[in-house]
């Protein structure tokens, strides 16, 4: 078992580094980063950080990932700060044949879909056991928008 998720964090950093390759020829002076969430993404922000002159700022779409930017002296902007949003890199809870994915599971699911939707490209990170025939045996968290508790209140 202790193997099995060893192997699964050294997928997952490796998922992280070919994610960095990937974007790192695209990114300019002036490029903001969106970061996702879970252990995938903290591998990712891990990796961002050696490179870290080489763009201008990230977005989280979490606290979590937030300090851990923070924590690498990454800057880390409100998404109405951000002019322009390049890439949104995350992880994903389940991947089916036709790459529908399962998100959530971090439980910044809105927040996170904000992030996602502003950024010109989405580049989801996975390890293979996120792989599945058909999508759904993942539970999902229910996440209550702390502004919103008052909807759907009784009269
Ligand atoms: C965040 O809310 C989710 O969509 C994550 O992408 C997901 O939970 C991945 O987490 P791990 O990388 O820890 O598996």
């Amino acid at each position: 078992q202790e193997g099995a998720s060893m192997k699964q964090d050294e997928m997952k950093a490796s998922a992280a580094s070919a994610a960095l390759a990937y974007i790192e020829p695209r990114l300019g002076r002036e490029s903001i980063i969106g970061i996702g969430t879970g252990s995938t993404a903290n591998y990712f922000i891990d990796a961002l950080a050696e490179i870290k002159h080489k763009f201008d700022a990230t977005v989280a779409s979490s606290e979590a990932s937030a300090d851990r930017l923070r924590n690498h002296g990454l800057t880390v902007l409100e998404l109405n700060a951000a002019s322009e949003v390049a890439v949104y890199v995350d992880g994903a809870d389940e991947v089916d044949p036709n790459r529908a994915l399962i998100k959530g599971g971090g439980g910044a699911l809105t927040r996170e879909k904000i992030v996602a939707a502003s950024a010109d490209e989405f580049v989801c990170i996975v390890d293979e056991s996120k792989m599945v025939p058909v999508l759904g045996s993942f539970p999902l968290p229910v996440e209550v928008a702390p502004f919103a508790r008052p909807v759907g209140r009784g009269p």
